[in-house]
């Protein structure tokens, strides 16, 4: 038998407890032992919760239990999760979490901490919620040479964008849709301001690279500057706005962003809607595969924390190889990036637009006192050159990348 403790008894550690009981059977074969529940630790007591008698408010109960062999943190932050996961590899119990916060922070360390003591620091739900995403990269894509690492990794920005551009709803009440179903982070502010989304192709672009890439370095824009009048002119040019996360190797070099993008109909990732995430994977030899489920919600992602304890109990004291390592790995400005984009500018000054950006396609969505036009291919640098210059802006949104 495997006795595991679940730190933080929310909406995902819940989960978790939720998903072995529900699944026991079925996760008790392929595991090849019978998991178990054994503590369940929180700051609050749960009167009448069929596994009260589980709760308890001390790590060290569980650290000091040899029974325990997993651990799933599922409590969220940086510390105490950080010091509770790293107390726990060092003992020898292997960690499955979903706190991308702290995976993006110090995953490199982790997982060698995990190694040094013939254990385990897994993290499958750290990012795409219950796509699986860490496991093929690790495993099934591991003959390639990635090159395009893009997607939608943000299941609450993701809802509110299909709230506001299918029915038209105001930015407020679709985060609040989002919150009540349990998606959003604690300060949502993770969520709008693409430092959620920043923080999981963090993740991503360390194992695509083997080195670690800081979050803080990647350029991120949030959805908190758009408005319903986007979504007009969106609909207008055919085309769907999404927050899109990428990282991308040119000759050597690594690129990464997160901001609102203009996509069209031909990327896959259009069609991508509500809490669902895609992520999308350009591999050499390979080409492309797409990877696509829920992004966040408490069974979707329980369920890729559950995964791990499996592979936890299936490995027992045997280390997965997970090639991260705590060098850095520098990222290039994205100033040279080219792409078109969208820009809404005050009436009267279409014609110093022209000047500016030479060949545009204007566009009228009916927005009183305004237009909106698309530029020709440009740089980052460019653009923000000429957008400076140009009398009557409004706001710019980037459409896909060239
Ligand atoms: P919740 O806030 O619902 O749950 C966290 C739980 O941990 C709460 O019960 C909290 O107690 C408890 N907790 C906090 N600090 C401590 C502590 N020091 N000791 C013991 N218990 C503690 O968060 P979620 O379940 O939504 O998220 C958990 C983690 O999973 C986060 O890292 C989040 O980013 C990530 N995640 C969440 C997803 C989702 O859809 N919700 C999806 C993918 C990842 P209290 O409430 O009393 O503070
Ligand atoms: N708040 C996150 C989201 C949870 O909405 O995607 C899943 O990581």
């Amino acid at each position: 038998m495997v006795s595991i403790a679940v730190l933080g008894y929310g909406t995902v550690g819940s989960g978790v407890v939720e998903v072995i009981e529900k699944n026991r059977e079925v996760i008790d074969r392929r595991a090849g032992k019978k998991i178990r529940v054994k503590y369940i630790l929180d700051l609050r007591d749960f009167p009448g919760d069929p596994y009260e008698d589980r709760i308890v408010h001390d790590i060290n109960v569980i650290l000091q239990d040899p029974e325990v062999s997993v651990i799933c943190e599922t409590m969220g932050g940086n510390e105490p999760a950080f010091t509770y996961s790293m107390q726990a590899l060092r003992a020898g119990k292997s960690v499955c979490t979903s706190n991308k916060e702290l995976v993006a922070n110090h995953g490199a360390e982790l997982i060698r901490t995990a190694r040094e003591n013939s254990c385990n620091y897994l993290f499958e739900a750290s990012v795409g919620g219950g796509i699986p995403i860490i496991r093929p990269l690790n495993v099934a894509l591991t003959a390639e040479r990635i090159e395009l690492i893009s997607g939608i990794l943000n299941g609450t920005t993701n809802y509110i964008l299909t709230r506001m551009a299918e029915d038209g709803s105001d930015f407020a009440s679709s985060l609040r849709e989002a919150q009540e179903k349990g998606y959003a982070e604690r300060n949502p502010e993770a969520d709008v301001e693409g430092y959620d989304a920043c923080r999981k192709i963090a993740i991503l672009a360390s194992l695509m690279t083997g080195k670690t890439v800081r979050y803080e370095e990647i350029y991120t824009e949030g959805i908190t500057k758009l408005t319903h009048e986007d979504f007009l002119y969106a609909k207008k040019l055919g085309q769907y706005i999404k927050l899109l996360a990428s990282v991308r190797e040119v000759d050597g070099n690594y690129y990464a962003m997160v901001a609102p993008f203009m996509i069209g109909e031909k990327n896959p990732l259009h069609s991508v809607n509500d809490v669902f995430n895609a992520i999308f994977i350009r591999g050499n030899t390979l080409g492309d595969s797409m990877y696509y489920g829920r992004g966040a919600g408490k069974l979707p992602t329980a369920s890729a924390v559950v995964s791990d304890v499996i592979d936890c109990a299936k490995h027992g004291r045997t280390h997965i190889l997970c090639l991260w390592e705590e060098e850095k790995l520098p990222l290039c400005s994205i100033d040279g990036a080219s792409r078109k984009f969208f820009v809404r500018a005050s009436q009267g000054c279409e014609e110093e637009a022209k000047e500016l950006f030479g060949e545009i396609e204007l566009t009228d969505a009916g927005v009183a006192g305004e237009f909106g036009f698309v530029t020709p291919l440009i740089t980052e640098k460019e653009f923000a050159e000429k957008s400076a210059a140009l009398s009557g802006f409004i706001s710019r949104i980037r459409m896909e990348e060239a």
